[in-house]
């Protein structure tokens, strides 16, 4: 692979601010440090943060899931919320409501725990659908509106909502065009014992002293700033091509038919243009100022999978949308 295809870029690029990025990657490795074995996690919550995007995080209890959130919130210098959702929420537990001030004579709106910089939704396909819309909307829109006034909600504003996997009974499956709204949908795995033995290891010594503070806190400019750099890292040509042929994968037979077949639901360009700007961060966080294959290609299944929907035979037949991506990764030629 020529590296000149990735990395000639037409116009002079913005020199990259190496104090920020080194405060962004201390900032990865405080979150490292107290979350053993899951790397890819906090790559992805920081692709999260640097590309504006929100995150789906599915996996079983106690895997720190909450853990992972809170201690991103303790690196950052905004504020943070959790909503437990549970089948008898309202919309209104989210984004707050209007009450009357007998002693003013006035409206008096109270925001609700979306009004925050980072939130964590906790099981949101426990809510009830109209909650789940509540949030997906805000989260499309950057705004809420309550009893005919819109507030504009914070910016950075990330929501990292968790689900346990969706066999759970009780649960309100996210709609697919909802789904659609999350950047990235992460599976985390079980550790491995290695790791498990760490984790012990770690929170008995917590338990005992106090926790390890967070290295960094990043303020809000320089989270902004960090954005702006990530944005401005270089995606060639040849790389644009890369994805669209991946997700074009998804809609037609030419790059492998047998995967197509199982497709129900395509991805759209929402779905490309995700797993660009997933792939741009991720080459901020890799030093990089240009994206290269191996960010699309690590970042497609959490990028797509949820974007597609399966065709009944394929999933009875035992098939996964993450499966049907990586499928595809390793077929569509990346340059
Ligand atoms: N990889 C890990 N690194 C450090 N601690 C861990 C790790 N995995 C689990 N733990 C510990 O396990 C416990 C459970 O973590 P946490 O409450 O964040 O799980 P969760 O995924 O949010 O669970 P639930 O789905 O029930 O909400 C915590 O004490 C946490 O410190
Ligand atoms: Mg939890």
């Amino acid at each position: 692979m020529s590296g000149s295809v990735l990395t000639d870029r037409p116009a002079a690029a913005k020199p990259a601010d190496d104090a920020l990025r080194a405060r962004v990657l201390a900032l990865r490795d405080g979150l490292e440090h107290g979350l053993i074995g899951c790397q890819g996690l906090v790559e992805r919550l920081l692709i999260g943060l640097l590309t504006g995007g929100h995150l789906l995080i599915e996996g079983a209890p106690g895997l720190a899931k909450t853990r992972a959130v809170k201690r991103l919130s303790d690196g950052l210098d905004g504020s943070f919320a959790r909503v437990q959702c549970t089948p008898d929420l309202m919309p209104a537990d989210l984004t707050g409501t209007t009450v009357w001030r007998q002693d003013s004579g006035t409206f008096e709106f109270l925001p609700g725990p979306l009004f925050h910089s980072l939130i964590l939704v906790d099981e949101v396909n426990r809510a009830p659908p109209k909650v789940q819309s509540a949030l997906l909307e805000s989260m499309a829109e950057g705004q809420i509106t309550v009893a005919g006034h819109t507030h504009p909600l914070p910016d950075p504003f990330m929501v990292v909502a968790t689900q346990n996997p969706i066999e759970h009974a009780g649960t309100f499956p996210l709609p697919e065009a909802q789904l659609d709204r999350f950047l990235l949908h992460v599976v985390v795995e079980m550790p491995d014992e290695a790791s498990e033995r760490r984790i012990l290891d770690l929170v008995e010594g917590e338990l005992n002293h106090h926790a390890e503070a967070m290295p960094v806190t990043l303020s809000v400019d320089e989270i902004r700033a960090a954005r702006e750099a990530a944005l401005n890292v270089y995606v060639s040509p040849a790389l644009k091509d890369y994805l669209v042929r991946l997700v074009a994968g998804t809609r037609t037979d030419a790059a492998a038919p047998d995967l197509r077949a199982a497709i129900e639901h395509p991805a759209s360009p929402r779905g490309t243009l995700a797993l660009m700007l997933a792939g741009k961060a991720r080459a901020y966080l890799h030093g990089r100022d240009h994206v290269i294959p191996e960010d699309v290609s690590e970042l497609a299944a959490d990028a797509l999978a949820h974007r597609i929907g399966l065709t009944w035979r394929a999933a009875a037949e035992g098939q996964t949308s993450r499966k049907i991506i990586r499928g595809l990764v390793q077929r569509v030629r990346a340059l």
